[in-house]
């Protein structure tokens, strides 16, 4: 079972999830292997952290391509390479068109910080402050065609403190992600296919 893991920035989940599939023997455990991570950015941090763990890493820039079902069409064949039983989204910052999402149904996750289904899209720690909840967390869901909307797999529930700003509440979240985001793929591999 090949699992490609999708990212756009730093790749810490992705970091996370393979140091997990190494550390506790994915491959022999479940035949589960991490087989390549692929950015949408070039500059991507998590590229470089990638290779320096010894997985393949792959660019499909979102810049060349001039609508978003292009650019769907080449990352879909970029995938397709490693013959994915699993698309992992870790950080990965593009909508996806729904094409591409019903190419990978029941195959494709993602992670998202907040408690879905509160705070779908953007900058979910500034409205959990302000909207004065107590609790905020991450969700891991399976990927549909609306964003951020689809079945919660794994959730993780962090405190609001008093005087929390968004990054002191984003850095409290994204550590947790770094437990869940394995952990639902764990779950997720000791399925029967
Ligand atoms: C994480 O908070 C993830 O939930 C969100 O973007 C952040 C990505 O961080 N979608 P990283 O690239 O995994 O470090």
């Amino acid at each position: 079972k090949n699992i490609v893991i999708v990212i756009s920035g730093g790749g810490s989940n992705m970091e996370a999830i393979v140091r997990a599939a190494q550390q506790e023997r994915w491959e022999e455990r479940h035949g589960a292997r991490i087989a390549a991570v692929v950015s949408n950015r070039p500059d991507a941090g998590g590229l470089a952290r990638a290779r320096a763990l010894g997985v393949a890493t792959e660019v499909v820039d979102h810049r060349g391509f001039a609508s978003r079902e292009a650019f769907d069409d080449a990352l879909a064949a970029a995938l397709d390479r490693h013959t994915p039983a699993l698309v992992a989204l870790a950080g990965f910052m593009r909508i996806l068109t729904p094409g591409f999402v019903a190419r990978y149904a029941g195959r494709m996750v993602n992670i998202h910080p907040s408690l879905l289904p509160a705070f779908p899209g953007l900058h979910t720690h500034r409205r959990a402050i302000e909207a004065g909840c107590r609790v905020a967390g991450a969700t891991v869901h399976r990927v549909t065609a609306e964003l951020d909307h689809g079945p919660i797999l794994e959730q993780s529930v962090v405190p609001v403190l008093p005087g929390d700003t968004p990054d002191a509440l984003a850095a409290r979240v994204l550590a947790q992600e770094h437990a869940l985001y394995p952990r639902a793929i764990r779950a997720l591999l000791r399925e029967p296919a």
